[in-house]
């Protein structure tokens, strides 16, 4: 392959940024952007950012407080393309593409609106109570982030895996129905980054209110430290590094003879201000000359503009012919073009189709089978005609969402992926609207 890998991520502007974003992205992002063969994109994601807050002074903190953050970690502009999402305006204009080929039955099953479903559940009110249609949307616009860009990997969390399996999913919906035009995206999971516990020994994250501050300044990033989780138990008494927050959070820091030394320390009995000590000045060594960066960034915010800026002309440089390409796919053309009526009657031709039928055992089935006659999707049997008629209401109602919500009564037949019976049933809806 000739086209270099393509990695691209996104970081919320929702908060500020703590050791353990650093520790979890940051830093094996800017290790990573220095390999050769890849093109990264790295961009602070304020849209996604008003999905949960409210207040705008924050989004601004907090996007000013990130990009400084990246810079100060050694990311560097003229190697990466490095941006903000709302500087792309292609990127919601290609998120209503996506939409309009996303099942709503696909986003129905997204984690975070079902997590906000079962939670209204639980409280007895309205499934939907307090949902915005911008939580419902997340993983379309997360799509549009990543698709506009074609990349290729995506390096994420793991809670974010669904949201790259949706992409793909609507990648191939819309491939499927306009041409190749996106890549597949794939999730990419750093196995060895660990994840940093916080204060109190939980995952370090802001919604457990647990951090530690990046680029707290020298001492109260000490106040902090000496605020993290230990035992009871006195100097001179050995310690565990098992469950010890204390020594996860050194390891993520510390070369591994460094880590030997502390897990002798332990043993030995070392007296906890003493590893609090040792724990503050490891951290401080690695985060120090970054944090003189970092003040004099936030202290002159408008070099991040110019740099958000010149990295905006840059992504534009591909978002912008690119959504011209995906605005002449779907028909969003100059009139002077027509087609004329033939190619839309050949589309017509070209649909899949639901066919239900009686076998001799009596009982009512019914069979998805594509534009050239390959079965799909084949039902159990029914007692009713009008059973089997439900089955196939279901479907087209719920897009592929209905295969998990009645696994008995539906096959998918052998070599055929629910991404597939997604695309046919999309193809369905849109030729009936
Ligand atoms: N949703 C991601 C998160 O909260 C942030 C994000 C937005 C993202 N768009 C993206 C990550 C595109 C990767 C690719 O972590």
């Amino acid at each position: 392959m000739t086209q270099p890998l393509r990695v691209l991520t996104g970081i919320t502007t929702s908060g500020t940024p703590h050791l353990g974003n650093y520790v979890g992205a940051i830093r094996p992002a800017v290790r990573a952007s220095l390999a050769a063969g890849t093109e990264s994109f790295y961009f602070l994601a304020d849209y996604h950012a008003l999905i949960k807050v409210g207040e705008p002074a924050r989004v601004q903190r907090s996007t000013l407080e990130i990009a400084a953050s990246w810079l100060a970690a050694g990311l560097d502009p003229q190697r990466v393309t490095f941006y903000r999402q709302s500087d792309i305006t292609e990127i919601p204009e290609l998120t209503w593409l996506l939409t309009c080929v996303t099942g709503k039955g696909l986003l129905n099953r997204a984690h975070a609106y079902k997590a906000a479903v079962d939670h209204n559940a639980t409280g007895g009110r309205d499934a939907d109570d307090g949902v915005t249609a911008g939580l419902f949307m997340y993983p379309v616009l997360m799509g549009a982030d990543i698709l506009m860009f074609n990349a290729h990997r995506v390096p994420v969390g793991r809670d974010q895996i669904q949201h790259i399996e949706m992409a793909r999913d609507m990648a191939a919906s819309f491939n499927h129905l306009y041409g190749e035009y996106f890549v597949l995206p794939e999730a990419a999971i750093e196995e060895s980054v660990a994840t940093l516990p916080g204060l109190d020994g939980r995952k370090m994250s802001k919604s457990y209110d647990n951090t530690i501050a990046l680029f707290a300044p020298r001492e109260q990033l000490r106040k902090l430290i000496n605020g993290v989780l230990t035992d009871s138990r006195t100097p001179g008494q050995a310690k565990d590094t098992e469950g010890s927050a204390l020594f996860q959070i050194y390891q993520a820091f510390a070369s591994p003879a460094e880590t030997a030394a502390l897990r002798q320390a332990y043993a030995d009995g070392i007296a906890w201000s003493e590893a609090k000590q040792l724990l503050f000045e490891r951290i401080d060594r690695e985060v120090a000359p970054m944090r003189d960066t970092y003040q004099s960034l936030i202290d002159h915010p408008g070099r991040i503009e110019e740099i958000l800026h010149a990295g905006a002309v840059k992504a534009r440089k591909l978002s912008l012919p690119f959504m011209a390409r995906l605005r002449e796919a779907v028909g969003l053309r100059d009139l002077r073009t027509q087609p004329g009526a033939a190619v839309a009657k050949a589309v017509k031709a070209a649909l899949p189709v639901f066919k239900q039928y009686r076998e001799r055992d009596g009982r009512f089935y019914f069979k998805l089978v594509d534009a050239q006659g390959r079965l799909l999707l084949q039902s159990a049997g029914f007692d009713a005609p009008k059973d089997a008629a439900q089955g196939i209401a279901q479907l087209r109602r719920m897009g592929s969402a209905a295969l998990s919500d009645a696994p008995a009564t539906l096959r998918l037949a052998d070599g055929v992926s629910a991404a597939e019976i997604a695309t046919a049933l999309l193809q369905l809806t849109n030729a009936a609207a």
